[in-house]
């Protein structure tokens, strides 16, 4: 049976469990929604594939995200936004969100110089759809963009702070400081993460902009737009997250607390291994 709009949860993906930075920004916003999350572990990393086969990973994850007859799906991965979201967005009848505008946005709008930095995946960085959007957003803006493709194995490794993290994050972080940029885009799921050392390398006045956050807020925006949100008032139960992942669900009990903390980890009701049909 259909279920009435709003009560129709949100889909959410990711190539692993970095998406739950998402979830976590999108529970703590709109904190009576239902999430579906399905992390694609069985395939990760997306970020140093083809664009043909993250497209291909990303059709899956919705066509599975669809049967729960969601009203409004995120791709929470920057490997499958830059990649494949043009692609497949207008392809499905429901409202889709990338986590890639609303970062532009918020970037844009904080920088005073108009240098912007873009951290993120091979993929992510070799489509230069950041760079794309952000001239779009301000043309006369001035784009840095580094992969930086050791961050998220440092990551899902728990090496978040500590001397080598460091390190590396100065190796890659360098030609960022050198074109003196003031915003700095966190273009991949695992990276908020490591803030504070990125912070310590840029500096105090460079401002991080996290795409959780600010794709957490497009997310809201949309919804109260048009396709109805679950009225605080009529409906005051917290919302339900159901996770879904392609293999070693055993990885969530480890990672998921990180990125979705620990006050947000209560609400997960279940978490399950499913296969996609790829
Ligand atoms: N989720 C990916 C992203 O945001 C990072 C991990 C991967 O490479 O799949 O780009």
């Amino acid at each position: 049976m259909a279920l009435p709009n709003k009560r129709r949860p949100i889909g959410v993906f990711d190539s692993g469990l970095g998406g739950l930075t998402v979830v976590r920004e999108i529970a703590k916003l709109l904190p009576t929604e239902d999430i579906v999350y399905l992390g694609d572990l069985a395939h990760l990393p997306y970020g140093n594939k083809s664009q043909r086969q993250i497209t291909r990973y990303s059709q899956a994850a919705l066509k599975f995200l669809k049967k729960f007859q969601i009203k409004l799906g995120v791709f929470a991965c920057n490997s499958a936004s830059a990649t494949s979201y043009r692609k497949l967005a207008s392809t499905f009848s429901i409202p889709m969100v990338s986590v890639i505008e609303p970062a532009v946005g918020e970037a844009v709008s904080r920088s005073s110089s108009g240098r912007i930095g873009v951290i993120g995946t091979e993929a992510t960085i070799r489509s230069r759809a950041y760079e794309r959007y952000i001239k779009r957003e301000d043309p006369k803006a001035r784009v840095t963009s580094q992969a930086c493709p050791l961050f998220v194995s440092l990551v899902e490794e728990g090496w978040v702070n500590g001397a080598i993290t460091t390190s590396i994050a100065h190796h890659y972080l360098a030609p960022l400081k050198k074109a003196r940029v003031d915003s700095v885009i966190l273009g991949c799921t695992h990276y908020p993460v490591l803030t504070k050392t990125l912070q310590k390398v840029m500096g105090p006045n460079v401002h991080l902009v996290h795409s959780g956050l600010s794709t957490a807020r497009s997310v809201k925006r949309l919804l109260g737009k048009k396709y109805l949100p679950r009225g605080a008032r009529q409906n005051r139960r917290t919302g339900r997250i159901r996770c879904f992942v392609t293999d070693s669900p055993n990885r969530f009990q480890v990672l998921g607390q990180k990125f979705l903390g620990r006050s947000i980890g209560q609400k997960v009701a279940s978490v399950q291994e499913v296969r996609l049909d790829v």
